[in-house]
């Protein structure tokens, strides 16, 4: 990754939670950031603070608002990160009665937003040896009851990954369970009381963003358990 002038980030889900989190520490780090989420206000305050460019929108159903997202680096992507995300059916279902019909939803922002940015976003990163972080979560792999739509598409939002890293060689590609964190997220899942028993969101951001800069080869990684390599750039 091209360290020598300042990099530029394009965060999703950047407003709340981890994906401001993220922001906040990549910001300490010198990286230019361009956010979005579907809330201009929140998202513009946390652009604010941040010196950031943001551009409010949905990003599912939408390719328009994606290429005008993307078009804001102006060709300079370094790192993409797919952090926004949605459970879908609230509250979720067992597999048994699930709707059906919330899947596309939840299909549509979980998997094929994150490959759609990648796609419009690879030129630049392959340009800039740069990096692409989709957010992935410990439901893709354990078989959590309730949690079949969401889990399933963290399952494919993982093998697009690894499929994505073995094309992509000079892009590293990696999945990052972040771990349970305190945000809206995880209250509209367990309620509220559940989620404050765990650790905020800027506890995994530091260890994403410690990631992100020792570059270690790409995969699927726990973020709590990440060790940098030696050597690691700082
Ligand atoms: N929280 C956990 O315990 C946990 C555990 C494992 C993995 N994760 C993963 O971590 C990531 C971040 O989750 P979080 O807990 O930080 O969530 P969060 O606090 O609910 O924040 C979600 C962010 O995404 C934005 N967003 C939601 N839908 C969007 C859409 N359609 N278009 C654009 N932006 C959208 C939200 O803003 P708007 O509502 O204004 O759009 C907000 O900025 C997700 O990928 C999640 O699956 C979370």
């Amino acid at each position: 990754m091209n360290t020598n002038e300042s990099r530029t980030a394009v965060i999703t889900g950047a407003s709340a939670g981890l994906g401001e989190a993220l922001a906040e520490q990549l910001a300490g780090r010198g990286w230019n950031l361009i956010l979005t989420a579907r809330g201009e206000e929140r998202l513009a305050k946390v652009a604010e603070r941040l010196d950031a460019r943001h551009l409010a929108g949905n990003l599912a159903w939408d390719r328009a608002h994606r290429e005008r997202l993307i078009a804001l680096a102006e060709g300079r992507v370094d790192l993409l990160v797919n952090n926004a995300s949605t459970l879908g059916e609230l509250p979720m279902r067992r597999l048994a009665e699930a709707d059906l019909e919330v899947w596309p939803e939840v299909y549509e922002l979980n998997v094929r937003v994150p490959l759609h940015l990648a796609q419009l976003a690879l030129p630049s990163l392959r340009e800039q040896g740069g990096a692409i972080v989709n957010i992935t979560s410990d439901a893709a792999t354990g078989p959590y009851e309730t949690w079949g739509a969401y889990g399933s598409s963290k399952a494919a939002l993982d093998q697009l990954s690894n499929v994505l890293a073995a094309e992509e060689p000079d892009v590293r590609v990696w999945a990052i369970d972040p771990g349970e964190m305190h945000t809206r997220m995880l209250a509209d899942a367990v309620g509220e009381e559940e989620s404050a028993q765990a650790p905020p969101p800027s506890e995994a951001a530091a260890l994403i963003a410690a990631i992100i800069e020792s570059r270690p080869a790409g995969g699927r990684i726990e973020a709590r358990y990440f060790e940098p390599p030696r050597g690691a750039q700082e």
